[in-house]
């Protein structure tokens, strides 16, 4: 014959102690939690983590002045696949790259080892950065300059799609939305 079991109707159940064992569990976690809390900042210094930035406020007119203003001081040559201009900053200069529907212009030309403050912004909607083959990825808006201190270790082409779909009104243009990076020895 089975029997239910009735918990022991106590009102006081809340004011007895907690056992031992719990309470050490309940300080070993809350201990925990707030460690990684505080750590959270120590991952911008330590670790392979995604890189973190800075972000400003600009209109899509200002900041289309600005790509225009430096690519036309930097520009050393058109590419020969997209008749895209490549523009080649020297080093410790802010560079600034566009996201649009559907590329990322210009093209760059960066030397390697060196330090450059990267300015990203859109013309029109959200799109991703993915920088490829690294794993560095971004989301990229209109109305915000983000900048990101980036010092290139390798040498070699590679290539920015779109990690974000941009399709917009009739458009269809998101998979073909690419940019590139050079960088030089
Ligand atoms: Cu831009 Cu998808």
């Amino acid at each position: 014959m089975g029997t239910s079991y009735t918990p022991p109707t106590n009102p006081d159940w809340w004011r007895e102690p907690i056992e031992r064992s719990e309470l050490v569990w309940i300080v070993l976690a809350f201990s925990w939690c707030i460690f990684m809390f505080v750590w959270m900042i120590g991952w911008h210094f330590a670790g392979p983590q995604n890189m973190s930035n800075e972000t400003y406020r600009t209109t899509i007119e200002e900041y289309a002045k600005k790509v225009d203003d430096f690519s036309a001081k930097y520009a050393i040559r058109k590419d020969d696949a997209t008749g895209e201009d490549v523009v080649a900053p020297p080093p410790g200069s802010d560079v600034y790259l566009a996201a649009m529907q559907w590329q990322y212009r210009p093209i760059l030309e960066l030397k390697k080892g060196e330090k450059y403050r990267l300015h990203i912004s859109s013309y029109d909607v959200g799109h991703g950065f993915s920088l490829l083959p690294e794993n560095i990825n971004f989301q990229v808006y209109p109305g915000y300059e983000q900048v990101t201190t980036i010092t290139p270790n390798k040498s070699g082409t590679f290539a920015i799609a779109c990690g974000e779909y941009c399709g917009g009104a009739g458009g269809i243009g998101h998979h073909s939305m690419l940019g590139r990076i050079y960088v030089k020895e």
